[in-house]
């Protein structure tokens, strides 16, 4: 289901089929689905942020349906570094994703922990000082990757 919606929003049939086919993609879709997905997620992170900081007021069931749409992406996100799609397009993917293999699989399960932590603290959270900690964890997890594994 959410594939076929991130597949009608970029547009892409290859998006539909599943994992193993999808690693048969052609480079440039995986580039295109890697950046969607990133996309997507640093959309959903700015109302998480925003009320984390109190520029919006705390609201349990937004912040929760935000920090599910985090976790969902990362829990496809792997599927966006299909292999061969270090080049095909642009991109600022770095080699390493896929020559230190392990070291990406460390950064991305981190990922899928932190942001899985904060749809759990966000469903029980009676205010913003419940799920701030949690919503840095998940913060520190996309620097992390950024840091080793795009360029800059
Ligand atoms: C496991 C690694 C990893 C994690 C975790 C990660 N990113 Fe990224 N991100 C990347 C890589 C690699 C790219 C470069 C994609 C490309 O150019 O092909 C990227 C690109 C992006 C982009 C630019 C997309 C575009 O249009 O080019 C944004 C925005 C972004 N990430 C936000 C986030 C946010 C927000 C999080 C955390 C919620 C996050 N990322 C977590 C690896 C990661």
């Amino acid at each position: 289901m959410k594939h076929a919606l991130i597949a009608a929003l970029i547009g892409t049939s290859t998006l539909l089929a599943s994992g193993s086919v999808l690693a048969q993609a052609k480079p440039e879709d995986v580039i295109k689905y890697r950046k969607s997905v990133y996309t997507v997620a640093a959309w959903h992170m700015r109302p998480l942020g925003a009320m984390v900081k109190g520029q919006m007021p705390f609201d349990q069931a937004v912040f929760l349906k935000n920090a599910e749409m985090v976790a969902d992406i990362a829990s496809v996100a792997p599927e966006a570094f299909a292999p061969g799609s270090d080049k095909g397009a642009e991109t600022r993917a770095k080699p390493e994703i896929w020559s230190d293999a392990a070291g990406f699989k460390k950064v991305m399960d981190n990922f899928q922990a932190e942001t899985a932590k904060l749809v759990q603290v966000a469903r029980t959270a009676k205010d913003v000082d419940a799920v701030r900690g949690q919503f840095s964890a998940v913060a520190k997890s996309c620097g992390a990757c950024h840091d080793s594994y795009r360029v800059k």
